[in-house]
């Protein structure tokens, strides 16, 4: 697919602008990896399977998320993907669903997904930092992304994804425990456990701020061409 085909895939033509792509950076400060104190409960997830984790989600009561949730949303996807895409929470669709980015921010996500020939589905696997939906679209606390992180690293586990894409900054923080900036972070590889990362913006926040879903369109030629690499 050339320049101009992605763009009309992604329904975003006259907003992009393609700029120089950024230089890949290794070798980026390695994440702190086995830092989670390791109790029952979390042995317990590190040892689930899919129908396991599944059913733990929906029964989990391990944040207040719990309380205000319709349905967790563990994920949807390839099992045998080499992506692994990471959100932030289920909206209010995605709650009442039951999948990850079914609303405006998953078809802006699908349509990012189809310019570099992905599909959901299809050698992808889509995931959120939290399963359940943080009321009034607020972004998951500290503690809560903290206590849902054993689903989401059994998830990486059992898929071992050969490229871990994070969008938005809670996802970014969620896996490589420390603050993130996304304009310094992104456009270089980061590491988690030995699986190269990549940090983009959250479909949500594009959707606000069109300038910078040029910088999207760098990313996604940068997680390309790095997926390339790794084959
Ligand atoms: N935003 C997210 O971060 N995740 C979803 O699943 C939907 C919207
Ligand atoms: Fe449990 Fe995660 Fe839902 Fe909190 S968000 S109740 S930790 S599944």
């Amino acid at each position: 697919m050339n320049k101009e085909q992605m763009l009309k895939e992604m329904g975003l033509g006259p907003i992009w602008k393609l700029r120089q792509p950024p230089k890949k950076k290794r070798g980026e400060a390695a994440a702190p990896v086995g830092e989670q104190p390791v109790d029952a409960r979390t042995a317990a997830i590190a040892a689930m399977g899919w129908d396991e984790l599944k059913q733990a989600v929906a029964d989990c009561t391990a944040c207040e998320l719990c309380k205000t949730r319709k349905q967790a949303v563990l994920g949807v996807g390839d099992l045998n993907a080499d992506w692994l895409f990471v959100g932030e929470g289920p909206g209010a669709e995605e709650d009442e669903r039951g999948e990850p980015f079914v609303g405006q921010s998953g078809k802006l996500l699908d349509a990012m997904l189809a310019a570099i020939d992905l599909k959901r589905g299809k050698d992808v696997y889509i995931a959120n930092s939290v399963k359940c939906r943080p009321p009034d679209n607020r972004a998951p606390e500290p503690g809560e992304t903290a206590a849902c992180w054993p689903f989401l690293a059994r998830q990486v586990e059992l898929l071992k994804p050969k490229l871990i894409v994070t969008l938005g900054r809670p996802a970014a923080q969620t896996l490589l425990q420390q603050d993130v900036k996304i304009s310094a972070a992104r456009g270089m590889t980061h590491d988690f456990a030995g699986i190269p990362l990549i940090i983009t913006y959250h479909p949500a926040y594009l959707l606000r701020n069109l300038p910078d879903k040029a910088k999207a369109w760098e990313d996604l030629c940068f997680m390309r061409k790095t997926m390339q690499g790794l084959r």
